[in-house]
């Protein structure tokens, strides 16, 4: 196995693919439904990679040093081969950590093939647990009832669920604690992520993000906290433990406390391109290199160039660009794999 490391040194460990960029939710803050008739549509089939290409490729990744795999989209349940592409990973790769971050819908039927399959990991995404905030904020107006009998499918297999729990100022925000003392109660470690500027069409405004800080303060204030040292380098989450022994939470602070200096992840949107960074539009067609013929040792090289040329930064200069009036051109989250 060799290793690749980009222009800040730093290597290639994390990959997260957008299996599918369809989705069976209209979130509003990643693919609001209005965008559709605003000229957004989905791909076609033959432009998404198929489980064949997607083996090829992910072996190449694999045999670059990536040890950790994201399957997102999206909503990866959407496509039916996905505990046949983690057996995969699992087996012929002996890939260390694999995880997958779903809406949950589809869970009561997949949680257990997820499990037989070797999955490591698996997040759900519940923003409320107030029907009318949920059906809000999921653009379907569905209730949390059929994501919560997903989740405790997924207890029953096996799983330890983590919870994203997406937070927009004057949207969910007061459900902060409810949210938080019904994990607790299940014993669920629940993330809190900031509302970020992903994509054109979110209608992103500084003034929605709740800062992980004020979230860690309004907890802390209920039920005491400590600050828990990272797992391992380049850990996205920040983690504290309720020192009541209720478990810990996790904050993704991307917007205030950027963690680009770490940032050890490249990503595979839904047709094949390479993004080295969340926020950028441009993709290298590692799909188009191997549906023109390109083997295994070409497609590692594409991908060592394609990292060893990686600068990015965008969450530490946000405040710069934005400030200087710059619009940054970013592809959609469910394209690229959120
Ligand atoms: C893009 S989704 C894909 C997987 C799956 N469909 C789901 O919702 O879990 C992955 C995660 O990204 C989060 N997300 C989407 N748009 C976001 C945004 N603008 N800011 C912060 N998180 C966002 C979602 O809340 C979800 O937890
Ligand atoms: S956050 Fe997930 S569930 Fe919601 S629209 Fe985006 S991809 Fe779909």
């Amino acid at each position: 196995m060799s290793e690749v490391r980009d222009q800040l040194s730093r290597p290639l460990r994390d990959l997260r693919i957008s299996v599918t960029d369809r989705c069976n939710f209209r979130c509003t803050y990643c693919m609001p439904a209005e965008i559709f008739g605003a000229g957004h549509a989905f791909l076609k089939d033959p432009q998404r990679m198929s489980f064949e290409e997607l083996t090829r490729i992910l072996r190449a990744f694999a045999s670059l040093g990536v040890e950790k795999i994201r399957l997102t989209g999206g909503e990866p349940l959407l496509r039916a081969d996905v505990p046949a592409l983690i057996h995969f990973i699992k087996t012929e790769l002996s890939v260390p950590d694999v995880a997958l971050t779903t809406n949950g819908w589809l869970l009561e039927k997949y949680a257990r093939a997820l499990r037989a399959a070797g999955l490591d990991r698996l997040t759900v995404s519940l923003d409320s647990l107030d029907r009318e905030i949920f059906g809000r904020m999921n653009g379907q107006g569905f209730g949390p009832e059929r994501v919560i009998r997903g989740i405790d499918a997924a207890l029953q297999a096996g799983f330890a669920v983590k919870l994203n729990m997406m937070v927009q100022r004057g949207v969910n925000d007061r459900e902060i604690v409810p949210l938080t003392q019904w994990a607790r109660a299940r014993g669920l470690n629940l993330r809190f992520i900031e509302f970020m500027d992903a994509g054109m069409h979110n209608g992103w405004e500084r003034s929605q993000v709740v800062p992980a800080k004020e979230i860690v303060d309004t907890l802390a204030a209920r039920w005491p906290l400590e600050a828990m040292a990272p797992a391992y380098r380049g850990e996205v989450a920040a983690r504290y433990r309720f020192l009541d022994g209720g478990g810990e939470i996790g904050l993704i602070s991307a917007v205030t406390e950027p963690f680009c200096r770490d940032c050890n992840r490249a990503r595979l949107s839904a047709d094949g391109k390479i993004h080295t960074c969340l926020f950028t539009a441009l993709g290298h067609d590692v799909l188009g290199a191997l549906r023109g013929g390109a083997d295994e040792a070409a497609l590692r090289n594409f991908i060592s160039r394609v990292w060893g040329f990686r600068t990015d930064r965008y969450s530490e200069e946000r405040a710069e660009r934005l400030a200087r009036g710059e619009m940054v051109e970013k592809a959609e989250m469910s394209y690229l794999g959120g």
